[in-house]
């Protein structure tokens, strides 16, 4: 299997997803403002409150203290003592205040636009045709909805408080620098140039690993998964050490990227650090020459809040890019074509449906490049029981796809009862058929959740009677807690043929007009699947029913046998009539008898007359 594609740091087109973004936070405007106001009020607290430090300082060599020169003591006036130290220290309580309200309100948006993209992406996942997860893999749009959305509101947030506060405290710090002394000012400026030098060539070299150990934890995980997922397969072929010999070689790589990208990005706190400590020496010294002591202290001060905006801008600028191409990914997901929605006077009540079907020149196909089904024509009568047989891969899956409008036909028309399939509503098609597949689904939750998945309103006896009907109300009645019984994800604690006849109980509760099986009854024995055929049999009375079947013995008794033959529809009849014909149906039914089976291998190989 190829790697699998995971976050990757950058996005392909930065500005445009960047400023759709933006757009999305228009319905929140006012609280960004609000942010942003703090944000920015809490930096230019801190910008003033130094320099009032200074003036404190200033005055305390001046009129806060003074010595009587009769007894020598020496004196301090409290009142503006406590005064100026109060003003201080109330400015420094109102900027904790701003910086921490900020905060509140932009955990607020971040938590908000997260709601609302995984909103979207979920109403957007029910618009999506089936065909989109034909060339996406789940993992994939799994991980948009999850690690995506996670990224985003995870970081969204630093990024809208710390942004803002992080350049007005620059500015803000250099203004005030320059205002005090501009000599002391210039040497803290040679401080910028440095750190930035260091803080972007190390995040360049740092996010290069980051993205590195991003791929391989993806790497990574997409082998876990497949290991879980094909657990019995790999034991089967005895590929226990292939597996763990590529699980190493993708964990050792990951070591290695993890710790140089940890090891470079540590790299940036100790050299900023260094170059802040030059910075105050170069102060010192300077400041010995050209101001006074609380001039220095204060420039200490300022020089702190003047580089680390530098160094936050930079891990920012980072996460904006990672942030941007997780954007990226889910508005690409968001952007994707979708069902065409239902007509708006379509038909939404399943009441009159009787269930006649006609097929007029239809034609599908997956791909483009491969057409599969051309200028079909069928005709069924409401009622009756109709069987689809043909060998593996001729179409007889993609033509009940087609009929529940999975798929949508590429020409000509589906009538249900004359009317074309698309004058329905999507959900009153889908309700009025039943469908029971060979790939059984069942969730979590309780047999009787599971039973009442389609019709919600049926009582504890209908239920019961359908599963006596689907031959499965003694196994359950076995079970601990019987109908309670708590089924795993994929109801992979019972048998398969058990899943099966739970999906064709399931299916006789929600009273289908219309029943689809497909291989509904393969994963169960001969004797039981006998049993089922009748119980099938009356379900299926009165009701139009497609019946996929590859053991031709089970649909002797259909109204019409449809054969089907690389996408195209080869004979048709009931059994009687075709056997009689000798044809392509005559070959498959008595290779099925003489042990030769052309049903199980493909039609390529299939030497019959068509
Ligand atoms: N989602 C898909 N995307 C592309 N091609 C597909 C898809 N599903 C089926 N096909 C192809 O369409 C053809 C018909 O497939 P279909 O599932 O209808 O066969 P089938 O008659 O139901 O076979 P089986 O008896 O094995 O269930 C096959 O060649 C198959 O490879
Ligand atoms: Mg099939």
């Amino acid at each position: 299997m190829p790697p699998r594609k995971v976050m990757e740091g950058k996005a392909k087109n930065f500005g445009k997803t960047f400023s759709r973004m933006i757009k999305d936070f228009k319905s929140q405007a006012v609280l960004m403002v609000f942010i942003i106001i703090l944000a920015i009020g809490s930096a230019i607290l801190s910008i003033i409150t130094p320099s009032l430090l200074r003036d404190l300082l200033n005055s305390a060599q001046q009129d806060l203290i003074f010595i009587d020169t009769i007894t020598g003591s020496i004196n301090i006036h409290w009142d503006v003592f406590i005064y100026k130290f109060g003003v201080i220290l109330g400015l420094y309580a109102l900027a904790a205040l701003f910086s921490w309200l900020s905060e509140f309100a932009a955990v607020s948006v971040s938590a908000r636009y997260s709601y609302e993209i995984r909103n979207k992406l979920q109403e957007k996942i029910d618009r999506i045709p089936l065909s989109y997860f034909d060339r996406v893999p789940y993992g994939d749009t799994l991980s948009i909805g999850t690690n995506d959305v996670d990224n985003i509101s995870r970081n969204l947030q630093s990024i809208i408080t710390q942004t803002f506060r992080a350049v007005t405290l620059f500015f803000g710090a250099l203004i005030a620098m320059l205002v005090i002394n501009w000599q002391l000012a210039l040497v803290a400026l040679v401080s910028v140039p440095l750190s930035l030098a260091f803080v972007f060539v190390i995040s360049k070299f740092s996010g290069k690993q980051f993205v590195r150990y991003r791929n391989n934890l993806g790497e990574l995980n997409g082998q876990i998964e497949e290991t879980y997922a094909g657990y019995k397969i790999i034991k089967l072929f005895n590929k226990e050490a292939d597996v763990e010999e590529r699980f190493n070689v993708t964990n050792k790589k990951m070591e290695k990227s993890d710790q140089l990208s940890q090891y470079l990005s540590g790299l940036i706190f100790p050299t900023t650090f260094f170059v802040n400590n030059l910075c105050y020496v170069g102060i010192a010294v300077v400041a010995g020459i050209v101001a006074d002591v609380p001039t220095m202290v204060v420039f200490f001060m300022y020089l702190n809040s003047f580089t680390s905006p530098i160094q936050q801008i930079g891990q920012i600028f980072n996460i904006i890019q990672s942030v941007v191409a997780s954007g990226e990914r889910i508005y690409n997901l968001l952007d994707q074509k979708e069902e065409e929605p239902d007509k708006e006077n379509s038909i939404t009540t399943e009441d009159n449906i009787v269930g006649s079907f006609d097929f007029e020149n239809v034609s599908f196909s997956y791909t483009p490049d491969k057409p599969l089904i051309e200028n079909m024509n069928l005709h069924v009568n409401a009622g009756d029981m109709i069987a689809i047989v043909g060998p593996t891969g001729a179409g007889k899956t993609t033509l009940v796809n087609l009929i529940m409008r999975f798929y949508e036909i590429n020409g000509g028309t589906i009538k249900l009862d004359g009317i074309s399939t698309k004058d329905f509503a999507r959900n009153t098609l889908r309700g009025a058929i039943g469908m029971v597949l060979q790939d059984t689904w069942l969730f979590k939750g309780s047999i009787k959740e599971n039973l009442l998945y389609g019709n919600q309103n049926a009582t504890d006896e209908d239920i019961i009677n359908a599963c006596k009907e689907a031959r499965i109300h003694h196994f359950i009645e076995t079970l601990p807690g019987g109908y309670n019984y708590q089924l795993t994800e994929d109801g992979s604690n019972i048998s398969q043929g058990q899943r099966q006849l739970l999906t064709i109980a399931r299916a006789i509760i929600s009273k289908p007009k219309i029943l689809i099986l497909d291989e509904a009854t393969s994963s169960v024995d001969t004797r039981t699947e006998q049993q089922i055929q009748d119980a099938l049999d009356s379900i299926m009375k009165g009701r139009t029913s497609f019946v996929i079947a590859h053991r031709l013995s089970t649909i002797k008794n259909a109204k019409n046998i449809i054969v089907m033959k690389k996408g195209h529809i080869v004979e048709t009849g009931n059994h009687q009539e075709l056997l009689a014909k000798g044809g392509f149906y005559a070959d498959l039914y008595n290779a099925q008898f003489s042990g030769l089976n052309p049903m199980n291998k493909n039609s390529e190989n299939t030497v019959v007359d068509s």
